[in-house]
């Protein structure tokens, strides 16, 4: 039999994940094989006749039938690229999004705006992405990131300590603002952003079993309608801003109008925007607090 050479792997991968109905079979199979070889994506294609050794075939084999079984890859591999940068990842945390870039981009479009250095607050910071995204492109800026989750906030920690960030974010477990009350003061944010969970438990019965069986239920679902968090960080962050401070939200794809309504009758905020993501659908909620009288 000829030998299993990395391009023969690839191919048989990739055509095993497509029978599968895995995301971005192609994709997936180059993330695993790096993993396994312990190779950076452009030297599989430039080491494409190389013969795998039975030991990391064996491993390879394992990895692909649990990915086959719909196991992020992510999962399998402690490792996700988020706006441009490596994450460790454990199944204690959401798997970032490419859509929660958006979020991060807005965020460090604003923080341009400003003068001096920004304090900003990550609210549900999960493994810490758009806390080290944002400090990572924003060098002038102080970061508060909470998440409920110990076990969430441990990852957070790895990912703050690799991108050498541990004197400009500062972690604390609680339930949304709380720990910021206790461990901070009444402190005052320049920016407030969030990726929270927001969906509902009718659509979370009809997620993809890649992320109904392996992500954290806590991390996806809020009540019903999947705006209990958004609701109470909404009533919440106005107390939280500086005048002329900014909530960034991301929202489902249907929350739009309502997350809007419960912006414009907070009494907070003096402008508020619906932003969409590159599908063309409702992402992000940007509302600004009234300039002081
Ligand atoms: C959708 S994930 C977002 C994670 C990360 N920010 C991201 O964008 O990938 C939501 C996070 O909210 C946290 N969470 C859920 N309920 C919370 C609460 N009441 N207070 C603080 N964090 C909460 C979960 O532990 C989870 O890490």
């Amino acid at each position: 039999m000829e030998p299993w050479t990395i391009q023969k792997l690839l191919n048989w991968v990739t055509e095993y994940f497509t029978g599968k109905g895995i995301d971005s079979p192609r994709l997936s199979a180059d993330w695993l094989l790096c993993y396994v070889l312990g190779l950076k994506r452009i030297e599989l294609y430039t080491q494409f006749n190389k013969v795998v050794e039975q030991e990391q075939l064996s491993q390879l084999h394992e990895l692909v039938k649990r990915a086959g079984a719909h196991e992020p890859i992510a999962y399998l591999t402690g490792k996700k690229e988020f706006y441009s940068l490596e994450f460790e990842i454990t199944k204690d945390c959401l798997i970032p999004r490419p859509e929660t870039e958006l979020l991060v981009e807005r965020a460090i479009e604003f923080l341009r705006t400003r003068n001096g250095e920004q304090f900003i607050c990550d609210l549900c910071t999960g493994s810490g992405c758009i806390a080290v995204a944002i400090a990572r492109n924003f060098a002038n800026c102080r970061i508060v990131a909470t998440d409920i989750s110990d076990a969430a906030l441990a990852v957070a920690e790895k990912n703050v300590a690799k991108h050498g960030l541990m004197n400009r974010i500062k972690l604390l477990q609680g339930d949304l603002f709380e720990p910021v009350i206790a461990g901070l003061g009444p402190a005052k944010f320049d920016l407030i952003v969030c990726n929270p969970p927001y969906v509902s438990e009718p659509e979370y019965k009809k997620l993809a079993p890649n992320v109904k069986n392996f992500e954290p239920k806590f991390a996806l679902t809020a009540g019903n309608d999947g705006l209990d968090i958004i609701k109470k960080i909404i009533a919440d962050a106005g107390r939280h801003l500086k005048p002329t401070g900014t909530l960034m939200l991301e929202i489902g794809n249907e929350q739009g109008n309502a997350v809007r309504n419960l912006l414009e009758t907070a009494g907070y905020f003096g402008d508020v925007k619906i932003d969409k993501d590159y599908s063309n659908l409702d992402r992000l909620a940007i509302a600004s607090t009234k300039p002081a009288k």
